[in-house]
């Protein structure tokens, strides 16, 4: 049975901000380059692994922009299936360096793992870094109640990177178009056709095989 105590945690600013979120396929322009510029930021302040700081931004407005839109071809897709998303003010995409990992695990107090080759690492962890200045940015432009789409690139990723002078050994982490909300936006794509699964079968406590009801109960 579901707990009918009031969580003290989601009430939190950061709770509330959390919760409030989601996608955004409507935009009205959007904040200034200045605020972007402050908004990447912050978002860069993330955990990285060995403090490696392999995310990168590239924030693109203007003319880049929708040079954007029509190398990726993401342009062409959106205008099909969601219009409103090309009434963005930016994207920004989150770039994950692979060789600021194998550089920085090549130093006297990370070698001796291996780790200065891309293919050692059990997994690539720029891209989990990157993952998490990916959701900075989606909470702080909720936080503004600026609206976001996150998204990646579909079809060929190098040649837009390429046109773009991203060096080769950077990949693209993710795409987030920012943009002020367009009032009329409603919530839309998956979630308003799937229900959100329930936590109990989320959350495991101790092995993967024991789920909690009311774990504070
Ligand atoms: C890695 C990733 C890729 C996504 N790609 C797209 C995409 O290509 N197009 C899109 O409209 N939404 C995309 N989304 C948004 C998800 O559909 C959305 O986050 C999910 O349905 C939950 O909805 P919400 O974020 O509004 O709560 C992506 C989300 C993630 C995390």
């Amino acid at each position: 049975m579901a707990s009918t105590k009031p969580n003290k945690y989601f009430s939190t600013a950061l709770g509330q901000i959390i919760r409030r979120r989601r996608m955004t396929r409507t935009f009205d322009g959007g904040p200034s380059l200045e605020d972007l510029k402050e908004l990447g930021e912050l978002a860069l302040r993330a955990p990285s692994a060995g403090f490696s700081q392999g995310a990168h931004l590239l924030i693109l407005v203007g003319d880049d922009l929708q040079r954007f839109w029509q190398v990726s071809g993401v342009g062409a897709w959106f205008g099909k299936t969601s219009p409103g998303v090309l009434e963005a003010q930016s994207v920004i995409l989150v770039l994950a360096d692979e060789s600021a990992y194998t550089n920085r695990y090549s130093e006297g107090d990370k070698a001796g793992h291996g780790l200065e080759k891309a293919e050692n690492w059990v997994k690539p962890m720029w891209l989990t870094d990157a993952a998490l200045v990916t959701q900075n940015l989606l909470l702080l432009i909720e936080e503004q109640r600026w609206g976001a789409l996150l998204f990646d690139l579909f079809v060929e990723p190098r040649k837009l990177l390429d046109a773009f002078e991203v060096p080769a050994n950077v990949h693209c982490a993710g795409v987030v178009a920012v943009g002020y909300r367009h009032p009329q936006d409603q919530p839309s794509g998956t979630p308003t056709q799937r229900k959100r699964k329930a936590s109990v079968d989320l959350l495991h406590f101790g092995t993967w095989n024991t789920h909690i009801e009311d774990p504070l109960g």
